[in-house]
């Protein structure tokens, strides 16, 4: 069974400028790029050249800089609708510049940042629009001795995790595990890694912003007000204006720490393990982290058959003996033994949960590279309040059978997670909440059927696992985006549009998240298909 990871390609992207045939329909944009680049022209100084950050989609290079940060397949048809524009913005100023010619035009503007959104709104969108791409955005700045840093929204996670391992060794940041994600969308919607049961979640650990608003003004922390810098700490950027830039604290690290993988079938007792895990996971050491990953799989016993594969991959932050101290007392299904454990650094560890094992571990400048091999998937999300039963496992071992191919990553929570109020921050998934389920289903072929199959299939296991999680709302994690539960088409009932999915993703703290929207974007200009909406005029 292979591990699901993030493992960026090891080769350098060899840029091959496609010239790309448009449909009629979305040629017609000579004027737009003509009157967008006048406005532009005006707004910004002659010696910025801006002409050079605007792409039409005449452009040569139009289709690689829109699929440069497309990263998944599903929206790189040709049947999905292309962008008007895109605008690679240099400098700060460009950005004001960008958000006031999007106004005065009416343009619709679509942020982008890493463009791992699970569901493409940073780069898709059903009318006309303009991206405006932060990928040039990327500087970071980290001061070791205060332990913060100043990171701008267009760097990568793995450029953090480089920049921090560049300056001290026993520092690190509390962040998503695929190291091409961008901080502008992982940041702003939340960041959940593999230290989030000692320090909790990336938004737990952001001490000031800088953001461009509806007016072009760049706002930090004291000039947005709480208010508002509370709702980009977990509320999504894109409902808000455009991030800019976060100063983070950093965390200390272990000089070693320890990880280990370990994986069970049915035959092997793997009810036993993920059972026990439901109950130990949330609640040991918050020092300790096991992922526990779900799938079906092909039985090496019983040929022809079908069993579920049960893996925990885990990081501690501490060596492999006080690590084993604490599995023997409170893990022994695990029956993990000094020969599994492998100690490395903590940026090695970084390398190891994208897919670099034991010994083939590369050097730490491997985190700067932006490949990433982009698949055709889906993903889906739940949380789990009390364990589920061992009756209950074997019966949903058997729809995991039925249905296929679709995995389940059982994120563990508690810890940190469960001293922060709920309302701290919009994230609202806290104390009570023992297990983050995420759904997930990848596919290699353009053919719209195995698309088709693959979407009903992980529908199909997230209806068979209703009785199991949370209800009332269904809670689900606005980093794991997913259309299903619910979508605004931004008209007059944006409001009850908002309501459904809001509360599944916000819970208490959506109707906060509507009144700061309606204070500061009360036109709805930074609008998406699960943007938050204004207050009812
Ligand atoms: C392979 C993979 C692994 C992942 N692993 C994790 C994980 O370990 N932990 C986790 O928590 N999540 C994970 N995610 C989800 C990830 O955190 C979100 O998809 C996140 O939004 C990505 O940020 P981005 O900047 O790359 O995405 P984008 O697609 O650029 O943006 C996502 C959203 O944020 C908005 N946005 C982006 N930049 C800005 C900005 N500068 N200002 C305002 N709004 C902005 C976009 O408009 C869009 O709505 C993973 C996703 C993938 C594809
Ligand atoms: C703008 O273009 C001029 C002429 O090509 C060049 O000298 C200058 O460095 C450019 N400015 C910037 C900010 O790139
Ligand atoms: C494409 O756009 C870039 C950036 O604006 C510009 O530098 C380049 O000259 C354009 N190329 C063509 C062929 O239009
Ligand atoms: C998207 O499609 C374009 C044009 O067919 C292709 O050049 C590009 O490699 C594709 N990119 C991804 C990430 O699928
Ligand atoms: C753990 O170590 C034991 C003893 O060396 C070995 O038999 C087993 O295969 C290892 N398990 C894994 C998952 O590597
Ligand atoms: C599974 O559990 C049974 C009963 O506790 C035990 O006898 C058996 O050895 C276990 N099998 C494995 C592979 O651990
Ligand atoms: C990791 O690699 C080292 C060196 O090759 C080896 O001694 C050790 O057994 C390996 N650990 C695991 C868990 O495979
Ligand atoms: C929304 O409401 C306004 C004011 O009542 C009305 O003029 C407009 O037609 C409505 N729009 C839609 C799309 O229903």
């Amino acid at each position: 069974m292979k591990p699901l990871t993030c493992l960026p390609s090891l080769f350098a992207l060899l840029f091959i400028v496609v010239s790309h045939h448009l449909s009629p329909s979305w040629a017609a944009s000579d004027s737009v790029y003509d009157n967008f680049l006048q406005c532009l022209t005006r707004r910004t100084q002659p010696s910025d050249n801006i002409s050079d950050i605007v792409y039409s989609q005449s452009n040569s290079s139009f289709t690689n800089v829109l699929t440069s940060y497309l990263r998944n397949r599903r929206f790189n048809s040709s049947s999905t609708r292309k962008p008007l524009l895109i605008v690679t913005p240099k400098q700060e100023s460009h950005v004001q510049a960008t958000v006031l010619c999007s106004k005065d035009l009416g343009l619709h503007l679509k942020i982008r940042s890493g463009g791992h959104d699970y569901e493409g709104l940073s780069y898709i969108s059903d009318d006309a629009f303009i991206i405006l791409d932060i990928f040039n955005l990327r500087s970071i700045d980290v001061d070791a001795k205060e332990e913060t840093a100043w990171v701008q929204a267009g760097a990568t996670l793995g450029e953090l995790y480089y920049r921090i391992w560049e300056k001290s060794k026993v520092h690190g940041f509390p962040a998503g595990v695929c190291t091409t994600l961008g901080v502008g969308g992982h940041l702003s919607g939340g960041g959940y890694g593999t230290m989030v049961r000692k320090y909790g979640l990336s938004v737990d650990h952001i001490l000031d912003a800088r953001i461009v608003d509806v007016r072009g003004r760049i706002l930090d922390r004291k000039a947005m007000g709480e208010d508002l810098f509370w709702a980009i700490i977990g509320g999504g950027g894109a409902s808000f204006g455009v991030i800019l830039a976060y100063e983070i604290k950093l965390v200390p690290v272990p000089e070693t720490v320890t990880v280990f993988r370990i994986q069970k079938t049915l035959d092997q007792n793997a009810t036993d393990l993920v059972y026990k895990w439901q109950s130990v996971a949330p609640s040991t050491d918050p020092g300790l982290f096991m992922r526990l990953l779900l799938q079906p799989a092909a039985s090496k016993t019983e040929k022809g058959q079908q069993t579920i594969g049960a893996s925990v991959v885990a990081l501690f932050l501490g060596n492999s003996d006080q690590l084993l101290a604490i599995t023997d007392k409170e893990f022994p299904e695990l029956g993990l033994k000094k020969e599994n454990c492998t100690e490395i650094s903590w940026i090695e560890s970084v390398l190891w949960w994208i897919g670099f094992d034991n010994g083939t571990i590369p050097a730490p400048e491997t985190l700067l590279s932006r490949d990433y091999p982009a698949s055709f998937f889906k993903r889906k999300s739940d949380y789990i309040q009390t364990p589920i039963t061992k009756d209950n496992l074997e019966w949903l071992w058997k729809k995991m059978i039925e249905v296929g191919k679709v995995g389940l990553v059982f994120n563990p929570l508690g810890g940190r997670m469960s001293e922060i109020p709920a309302s701290a921050t919009p994230f609202p998934h806290r104390a009570g909440n023992l297990v983050k389920v995420q759904y997930s289903v990848n596919w290699n072929e353009e053919d719209p059927e195995v698309g088709k199959k693959s979407l009903e299939q992980i529908r199909r296991l997230y209806s068979y696992m209703t009785p199991f999680v949370s209800k009332n709302p269904r809670r689900a994690f606005l980093n794991y985006r997913d259309i299903d539960i619910g979508t605004t088409t931004n008209g007059n009932n944006s409001y009850k549009e908002g309501r459904v999915y809001g509360v599944k993703y916000f819970n208490d703290n959506f109707e906060r998240l509507v009144k700061v929207k309606t204070a500061v974007d009360p036109n709805n200009f930074f609008r998406n298909e699960q943007s938050i909406p204004t207050l009812p005029k």
